[in-house]
């Protein structure tokens, strides 16, 4: 029979019908499978979500081996080559590329926002002078729960596109403060005649000068990798965003939550880590015995490999380009030439080919970071300032789906079974 795939159990004989819709069946159909009377239907094991979809999603496609990236169907490319950070974020948020009217509108409000309460602002003196950038990050977006709370009223859609505004705007405003604080630096109220990364580069950059001036080319490159960290489908982070918010939690604290999950090695600590790693190696000559130290198990080549990309990162390929370019300004980051050996052996070797280990949107982004003058603990929180686009997106989506409801999976108990207290004498 067409699209229903047919199983039977051989413990008891029957045959099921499960339909197969959109190249997948439905766990819940497996609950009709039981073994007894008393069982309570058929699981799927699935640690870390490796084969399990959790939604639907319009937003941001991808083909891991073929390399394809596309938000709302555009391919990442030409996004990167045509559009801007603003413009993609609203294609993301929104399902269409604005109208010319439409951007303006959107350019406006999002510009209108970008201030912080003088509260947040004293929040933020409250932390160490050597706290980590991203946990200043995380931790005052949580805070802004309690600026707003009127931001609780997730289901009414005005509200939502209020916080949304206002957390896209916010989000640059709060990741020059935590920058500026931990280099003990006074923090630089936002420029609106700049553009939205012109602005962030003034907040962060500013001196004594009366009017900061952005490079065009950092600028543009800068925004090109905003572009490519929009957003990435139901990653680790973006899944504790809709788990966080499908208990209807408010933004600010499900985007707290994200960007915490985006804080590890794994996730947005990659390209920091990266950095580390080629510091570390020190030397291209260096490079062959890093190499033979991760295929023996000790360590791994950071920035490389995938859950979901098989074949190069297309992320990659444009960041490689844009480093070119940063690098024409800046000077050539003196990291560079070790990155290069390392993926040119890397290509090579049959370890990484036959695990399909490719370079990740991390291995450069970090290189281009650090020449724009950025330290390495600020590299996430500019992946969290633009992944927050991405995070709102899938969030707003996932409350208007009906088949969603508050996420919970479920487990397998292989602990002790049922016993009795022990008292402390009999132990
Ligand atoms: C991204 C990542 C977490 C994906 O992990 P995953 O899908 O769970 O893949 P696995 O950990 O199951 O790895 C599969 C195999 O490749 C190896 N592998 C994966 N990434 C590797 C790396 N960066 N260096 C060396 N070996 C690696 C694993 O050891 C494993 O080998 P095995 O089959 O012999 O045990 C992983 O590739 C990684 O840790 N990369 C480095 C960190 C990084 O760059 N993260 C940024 C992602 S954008």
């Amino acid at each position: 029979m067409a699209d229903t795939l047919t199983i039977t159990d051989n413990r008891t004989g029957k045959t099921y019908q499960v339909p197969i819709e959109s190249g997948s069946i439905k766990a819940m159909d497996l609950r009709q499978i039981k073994a007894g009377a008393d069982d309570f239907g058929l699981m799927t094991y699935d640690p870390a979500f490796q084969n399990t979809a959790a939604c639907r999603s319009k937003i941001t496609y991808i083909d891991g081996d073929k390399g394809i990236l596309l938000y709302r169907g555009y391919p990442i490319d030409q996004l990167a080559e045509d559009s801007t950070f603003l413009e993609t974020a609203y294609l993301i948020l929104f399902g269409e590329l604005p109208k010319a009217g439409e951007l303006d509108e959107w350019t406006r409000k999002i510009t209108m926002h970008t201030m912080l309460h003088e509260n947040i602002k004293k929040f933020m003196e409250g932390f160490q002078y050597d706290a980590h950038p991203m946990g200043i990050f995380l931790s005052t977006v949580g805070a802004l729960s309690t600026i707003y709370p009127d931001a609780k009223k997730i289901h009414d859609e005005d509200v939502r596109r209020l916080q949304i505004l206002r957390l896209i705007a916010k989000v640059p405003s709060i990741a020059a403060y935590a920058y500026r604080h931990s280099i003990g630096r006074p923090y630089i109220y936002p420029d609106n005649d700049l553009s939205f990364t012109g602005n962030f580069l003034n907040m962060l950059f500013k001196m004594t000068e009366l009017k900061y001036r952005p490079h065009p080319v950092l600028e543009r490159a800068l925004d090109i990798l905003f572009i490519l960290h929009a957003d990435h489908e139901q990653n680790c982070s973006t899944s504790a965003m809709r788990g966080i918010g499908s208990s209807q939690a408010d933004p600010y604290s499900a985007l707290a939550g994200a960007a915490a999950a985006l804080y590890g090695p794994l996730h947005g600590g990659a390209n920091e880590a990266v950095l580390r790693m080629l510091q570390e190696i020190g030397s291209v000559r260096n490079v062959p015995a890093f190499i033979q130290k991760v295929k023996g198990g000790d360590g791994r080549l950071m920035g490389f490999g995938h859950r979901v990309y098989k074949s190069y990162d297309p992320r990659a390929k444009i960041i490689k380009k844009t480093a070119d370019q940063v690098f024409s300004i800046t000077g050539r980051n003196p990291l560079l030439d070790i990155a290069l050996e390392l993926e040119r052996i890397a290509l090579e070797d049959d370890y990484f080919v036959s695990r399909k280990l490719y370079p990740n949107v991390d291995f450069y982004s970090g290189l281009i970071y650090q020449a724009m003058g950025f330290p390495v603990d600020m590299f996430a929180v500019l992946f969290a300032m633009a992944r927050t686009s991405g995070w709102l997106a899938q969030w707003d989506e996932m409350l208007r789906d009906p088949d969603q409801k508050i996420a919970r999976p479920r487990q397998l108990y292989i602990g002790a079974a049922r016993r009795d207290y022990t008292p402390m004498s009999a132990r």
